[in-house]
């Protein structure tokens, strides 16, 4: 198979796994030519991408936005903050002003989920969601999973622990549905109040306590406490969080294997991780931002590929 089942990425849950090996491969092929002295190539020449982002973004956004560059199209940057939205204009009156101007893909990130789904049923680009509220991040899912795969190998049958704030993250429900369809073993560990009530529905291992998650994983992936997406008070305080379920290098000594730590950033240092095991050599949080690159041009080019 050479071309993706879908003209759009609204969330991972909608790829075959045939879709997510397709990227994967494809991002491996873009990464030996991000690494190479003359790093563009002249796929997307004639395709223009809006960069839509209605909430902050560091990594997501550069990472496009490289992506792109990296890919030859043109490229327009939109941020909420400082646009007509704050006049009242509406989602879909904002990207068909954008897409007036002969845009051909809308990457876009914003707050409500479901969002991209929506602009995908009244707009003629391709979109590709990059993070829609406490819904799907669809390209971080694979960008870990290519990094995990780049670390370890094969998927099929690895543990993967995703731990942290599951409730409120995006992250969480893409890796689950990325990891279960290469195969992985996923287990989610946290907080009781910071499990959605019927995640173990979606088949993965739910645990309370960190060090069994630790000790059951080859992987660990460490998610921030989302404080800006939490309305009521979910734990005590930050240090008790840290103190209960917090990554620290004692807790990775006390093990008898080693394993891979992940995060998708911004790192809540001192909270979720603590710097000795961000910055440890356990930890493969800036290969994960790099890989991303690679990952995106993949995506971007495929898409590309697919007419409506
Ligand atoms: N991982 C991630 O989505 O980071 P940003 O919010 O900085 O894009």
């Amino acid at each position: 198979m050479s071309q993706l089942s879908t003209r759009h990425l609204l969330g991972i849950k909608d790829l075959t796994p045939e879709d997510i090996h397709l990227i994967l491969d494809t991002a491996a092929n873009f990464k030996e030519v991000i690494n190479r002295p003359i790093k563009k190539v002249p796929s997307l020449r004639d395709i223009t991408i809006a960069n839509v982002f209605f909430e902050n973004s560091t990594r997501t956004r550069l990472s496009f936005e490289l992506a792109e560059k990296r890919l030859s199209a043109d490229v327009i940057n939109f941020s909420s903050s400082n646009s007509s939205v704050k006049k009242g204009e509406t989602l879909v009156d904002t990207v068909n002003n954008i897409l007036s101007m002969k845009v051909d893909m809308v990457v876009m990130r914003h707050s409500s989920p479901g969002a991209p789904h929506f602009l995908s049923r009244n707009v003629s680009a391709n979109i590709v969601n990059a993070g829609d509220g406490t819904h799907e991040h669809p390209t971080q899912a694979l960008l870990d999973a290519y990094s995990m795969r780049e670390k370890l190998g094969d998927l099929h049958g690895k543990k993967i622990a995703i731990i942290g704030d599951i409730l409120h993250s995006r992250v969480a429900l893409s890796n689950i549905f990325c990891l279960q369809k290469l195969g992985a073993e996923v287990m989610v560990c946290g907080p009781i109040t910071l499990l959605p009530k019927h995640i173990a529905s979606l088949g993965v291992k739910v645990e309370l306590d960190v060090k069994k998650a630790l000790e059951w994983c080859d992987v660990a992936n460490v998610l921030r406490i989302q404080l800006e997406r939490q309305q009521i008070k979910y734990f005590p305080s930050l240090r008790e969080y840290s103190l209960y379920y917090g990554i620290n290098k004692k807790l990775l000594q006390e093990l008898d294997k080693e394993i891979v730590i992940m995060h998708p950033g911004p790192i809540n240092r001192g909270v979720e991780l603590s710097s000795d095991v961000a910055d440890s050599e356990h930890s493969i949080i800036l290969h994960q931002v790099e890989n991303g690159v690679a990952v995106r041009m993949a995506v971007l080019y495929l898409l590309a590929g697919v007419k409506g």
